[in-house]
């Protein structure tokens, strides 16, 4: 039987036949922190990112396929990429996490929940967020991975911010951190051009005052145009087959490029329309739209659609390519080490890809 009050949740054990007084240390900061006001949002309080040093160039990629800098630049708007070579998935997470804690000025042991977002794991199993755990010095919390490829920020964000508004936790750690080169086919010139490895993180901590943390958060999915970007983790096989070949270019991604792009002409105005409409805030008041920087010409439509100038649309792709799920929270902390992010601006972001996934949040500074 339990008995539960503001403070204190009595559990009376039949098997044991033992009392357990337990603490609900998050319910109670709850109260701490807010009295009787019923608002918490998540406030921004930190962020990092991890970026690998080796540079892809379109130069380089000229000798490898048949391409041109001046077709991937007038096309994508990418001019370089990087590349971690011989680099695990967790190790750039790592880097990630522990700048933005630094930027936080928290330590790990003050970290409630984990969240890493990425389509490129080191292993199915153990999850990139225990591996994370573990490496950061965390306390024992819940560490959970989150694969909605380049919407993995931003579902994971919503994630952070339900956790928080719940009162289930207080502080949350979100880490997009991903390795795509090793998805990548780097014969295939219609993918290998577009794609980058890097890793960012975002520390979101409760707050009591409404006008600032996030606003609002939507994500959503279209499973029907899963073919549109694929990648197979495991064969579909009958294990007692006698031979069990294996495709070497299974794990590579497979991409509808034009697809792709139709989807987002619709999922990614849909996305940023309802997190504005659920934060009651109107286009004219956005000062920085953060989109999943997939290409230029896909962002200078969410430019045209809001009547934003372009300035207002922050890009980076030209120096890092599609870092997936990465590449929102890379583009954060590349504004807010910039001095770009300033206190009362109001920001707009928005994950769109594989799955089809989509979504978006708005974020008060
Ligand atoms: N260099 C030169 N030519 C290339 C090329 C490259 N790297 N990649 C493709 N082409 C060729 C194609 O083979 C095709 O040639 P063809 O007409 O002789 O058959 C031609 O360019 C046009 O191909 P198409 O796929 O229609 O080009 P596009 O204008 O759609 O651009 C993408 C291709 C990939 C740049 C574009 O579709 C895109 O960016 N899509 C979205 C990708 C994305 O965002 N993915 C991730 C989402 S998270």
């Amino acid at each position: 039987m339990t008995f539960s009050c503001p403070f204190i949740i009595i559990v009376k054990d039949y098997f044991v036949n033992q009392t357990i007084v337990a603490f609900p240390r998050f319910l109670g900061e709850r109260f701490e922190l807010l009295g009787s006001v019923e608002i918490i949002n998540s406030q921004l309080i930190g962020t990092g990112s991890c970026i690998p040093d080796f540079v892809l160039t379109n130069a380089m990629l000229e000798t490898m396929v048949d391409t041109s800098d001046e077709w991937i630049v007038k096309r994508t708007g990418v001019r370089e990429r990087r590349i971690a070579k011989n680099t695990h998935t967790w190790e750039l997470a790592l880097g990630a996490a522990q700048n933005a804690l630094a930027d936080a000025g928290i330590s790990a042991e003050e970290l409630d929940l984990i969240l890493v977002s990425t389509c490129t794991p080191d292993t199915n199993t153990p999850n990139t967020a225990s591996v994370l755990q573990d490496k950061l010095g965390a306390r024992q919390v819940g560490a959970v991975d989150i694969n909605n490829a380049c919407a993995g920020f931003v579902s994971a964000t919503d994630i952070a911010d339900s956790f928080i508004k719940a009162g289930k936790a207080k502080t949350v750690l979100v880490v997009s951190a991903e390795t795509l080169h090793r998805i990548t086919d780097y014969t295939d010139r219609s993918t290998c051009i577009l794609f980058g490895d890097g890793a960012a993180a975002a520390v979101y901590r409760a707050t009591g005052n409404e006008n600032v943390g996030i606003q609002s958060t939507f994500i959503a999915a279209d499973g029907s145009g899963a073919e549109y970007l694929y990648m197979e983790a495991l064969p579909v096989e009958d294990p007692f087959a006698a031979e069990r070949p294996v495709d070497p270019k299974a794990r590579f991604l497979k991409m509808q490029g034009a697809a792709v792009v139709r989807f987002t002409a619709h999922a990614v105005p849909l996305a940023i329309d309802t997190a504005l409409q659920r934060a009651g805030v109107s286009a004219d008041e956005i000062d920085w739209v953060v989109p999943h920087q997939a290409n230029l010409r896909i962002l200078d439509v969410i430019a045209k659609r809001y009547h934003l100038p372009k300035e207002k649309v922050y890009v980076n792709m030209d120096r890092y390519g599609n870092t997936s799920s990465a590449s929102v929270p890379i583009c954060l902390d590349e504004m807010r080490k910039n001095g770009l992010l300033q206190a009362g601006q109001t920001i707009v972001c928005t994950g769109f890809g594989g799955g089809l996934t989509y979504g978006a949040f708005v974020l008060k500074l």
